[in-house]
């Protein structure tokens, strides 16, 4: 089935394109190529949007994985990463309940939609002398949102409720020099595994 859509309505590349709607995660990959090189974020958002209530896209995602603890001991959830190149990212992030992971940007437009459960965002923004909390969001099952390349968030999932969701990075999100947040002070720190190890704290809600 094809999907029409209005891309932009000024610009060079403004028009109306045709897309395939994607049945499985790995068509889904497939067509976020040219998208990411295009940087149509909209488009990125509209296709994930009909993946994941397409009814044959569950049985194209990796299972709910075993659980490892990470050296300070958080269960966060997991990523599998489904594609990974300079232009882009594909994962599948699982969210456990009970940890308030660490605010961090990444300095790359993302687009996140969940398809099972619901993934809290809780959102900063920059301040002449840092970031402050600003809106947040929950997720629900369907919800499909695009994040600025500016946009600092933090992720965690309601009690009781773990969350899979699709996340889509314009970019190598692995290779970008992306900020991560203390929980407390909100003091900017270069990303890196062990700070967000070090800056998640229980989620006590
Ligand atoms: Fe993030």
């Amino acid at each position: 089935m094809a999907l029409s859509y209005d891309r932009w309505t000024t610009g060079p590349n403004a028009g109306r394109l045709t897309l395939d709607i994607p049945e499985t995660l790995d068509e889904f990959v497939e067509a976020c190529g040219p998208l990411a090189r295009s940087h149509d974020h909209a488009a990125v958002s509209r296709l994930l949007e009909e993946l994941i209530n397409h009814p044959d896209f569950a049985s194209s995602v990796p299972p709910f994985g075993p659980q490892e603890a990470s050296p300070r001991g958080w269960t966060l959830g997991g990523e599998h990463v489904c594609h990974q190149s300079d232009e882009l990212t594909v994962m599948v992030l699982d969210t456990l309940p009970g940890v308030l992971q660490p605010p961090h940007d990444h300095e790359m437009h993302a687009v996140i939609g969940v398809f099972e459960g619901c993934e809290d965002q809780r959102f900063f923004a920059r301040t002449a002398d840092g970031i402050a909390p600003a809106a947040g969001r929950s997720l629900e099952t369907g919800d499909v949102v695009v994040l600025g390349e500016r946009t600092i968030h933090a992720i965690s999932s309601p009690e009781g409720r773990r969350a899979r969701a699709i996340h889509v990075y314009f970019g190598d999100i692995y290779g970008a020099d992306r900020s991560i947040f203390h929980p407390d002070s909100l003091e900017e720190f270069e990303m890196s595994e062990t700070r967000y190890d070090e800056f998640c704290r229980p989620d006590s809600r």
